[in-house]
């Protein structure tokens, strides 16, 4: 589709074709087959692998071809790969960067499971440092001769802290290194990370942008240049995603623009309700009044866009009081992903950051008291009665 049309018009149709397939179905087709079958001889069977057609499902796939062409329309890239989850994304680009002697760059606030990956990535040789990729002289001191990758999220999970992407794109390429950016919590509709310098963006398509809470994908889209270390090791690495998930996550995404909208003036809505109840100590959203990174957060999130629909508050550090609140909550309930319809809560503390210790959590603004909120598309007014209502728990 010409770029004549707005941003959400097109995202409707792109990824809507299927290499040489005759019919035009109005709704994805969903490909379970595992292998295509050539048609002629051997002269055929070499055609067929020099053209990339369609041959063996691990390699390539037509559904993973129209997921990643919507992925790659949807992040400004060139081309993207689809995975198995934002794991086997991150996995996959982290591997074909670095090699034993190399040196990784991370954020100190990663998604937990990122950081445990990268803390296995010492046992094959390759060093890492953590650092705060909102603070440029932080990120400028941790560069060393061998730094091959700075690796960060836009917003950190659970405080909103924002990675300054341009920033760093300046530090990494002045130095011959990569940056790579998981824009999971914020998606592309807040910031366009490739368009800020970053060289690879990461999305675990299992939250906002599969958005139903009901598949398990990534992605990692770039330039051609960028990907193609990444689209030659995926079918060796076994981490491509399967095709009844692919093709839920195209349904999805035929309403991802509506959603997420949706999500981020809730967001938005719901934040300003909570910076001014009484009982809420903080709260980490990129437009309330006392929000640190606030010019940081003017230059990265586009004009009007929204700047995504997570963000976490404070209450009291009262265990009975913050227990007596759960319960009393209507709407909001607690789960352990983010990123779906409904509205959920998780409790940091508790659940990703319990490992570490209350000096570290402390450190990271993670109180007893903090608690996550992914919000959904419910009527903005009914989320902050929800919470307006429970928080009163505190007066009693
Ligand atoms: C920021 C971020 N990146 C990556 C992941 C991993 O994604 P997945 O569960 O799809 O493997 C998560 C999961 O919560 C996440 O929050």
């Amino acid at each position: 589709m010409k770029n004549e049309f707005d941003f959400s018009t097109q995202m409707l149709y792109a990824g809507s074709d299927i290499k040489n397939f005759p019919l035009k179905p109005e709704s994805a087709p969903l490909f379970m087959a595992t292998a295509f079958d050539i048609d002629g001889d051997l002269d055929d069977v070499e055609t067929a692998y020099n053209n990339h057609d369609y041959t063996y499902i691990r390699t390539i796939s037509p559904n993973r071809d129209m997921l990643a062409e919507k992925v790659s329309f949807m992040e400004g890239g060139e081309k993207s790969a689809i995975f198995s989850s934002g794991m086997s994304a991150i996995l996959t680009v982290l591997m074909s960067y670095l090699k034993a002697g190399d040196h990784l760059i991370a954020g100190d606030t990663l998604y937990g499971e990122t950081i445990e990956l990268i803390e296995i990535l010492e046992n094959y040789g390759i060093e890492y440092t953590f650092a705060d990729l909102g603070n440029l002289k932080a990120v400028e001191a941790a560069m060393k001769p061998n730094t091959k990758v700075i690796y960060g999220e836009t917003a950190s999970n659970p405080c909103m802290a924002l990675a300054d992407i341009e920033g760093c794109a300046e530090i990494a390429h002045k130095a011959g290194a990569v940056l790579v950016i998981d824009n999971t919590f914020v998606t592309a509709y807040a910031v366009k990370c490739l368009a800020k310098g970053a060289d690879i963006v990461i999305n675990s398509l299992t939250k906002f942008v599969g958005g139903h809470s009901d598949v398990l994908l990534g992605s990692a889209t770039g330039s051609a240049e960028m990907m193609a270390p990444v689209l030659k090791n995926q079918p060796v690495f076994g981490t491509a995603g399967g095709n009844f998930n692919i093709w839920m996550c195209l349904r999805s995404m035929q309403t991802l623009g509506l959603r997420i909208s949706k999500q981020m003036e809730n967001a938005d809505k719901l934040a300003r309700a909570l910076e001014k109840d009484p009982h809420v100590v903080k709260v980490n959203y990129p437009t309330v009044e006392k929000y640190p990174q606030k010019e940081l957060a003017h230059a990265l999130f586009a004009e009007g866009g929204g700047c995504g629909a997570m963000l976490s508050f404070e209450m009291p550090a009262d265990r009975a009081k913050i227990n007596e609140f759960m319960k009393r909550l209507k709407i909001c309930h607690y789960a352990p992903t983010l990123g779906g319809l409904k509205t959920t809560m998780s409790h940091p503390c508790t659940s990703s950051h319990r490992e570490l210790t209350p000096e570290m959590r402390a450190e990271l603004g993670i109180t007893e008291g903090l608690m996550r909120i992914s919000v959904g598309i419910e009527e903005a007014d009914d989320l902050i009665k929800d919470f307006t209502e429970a928080l009163k728990a505190f007066d009693e």
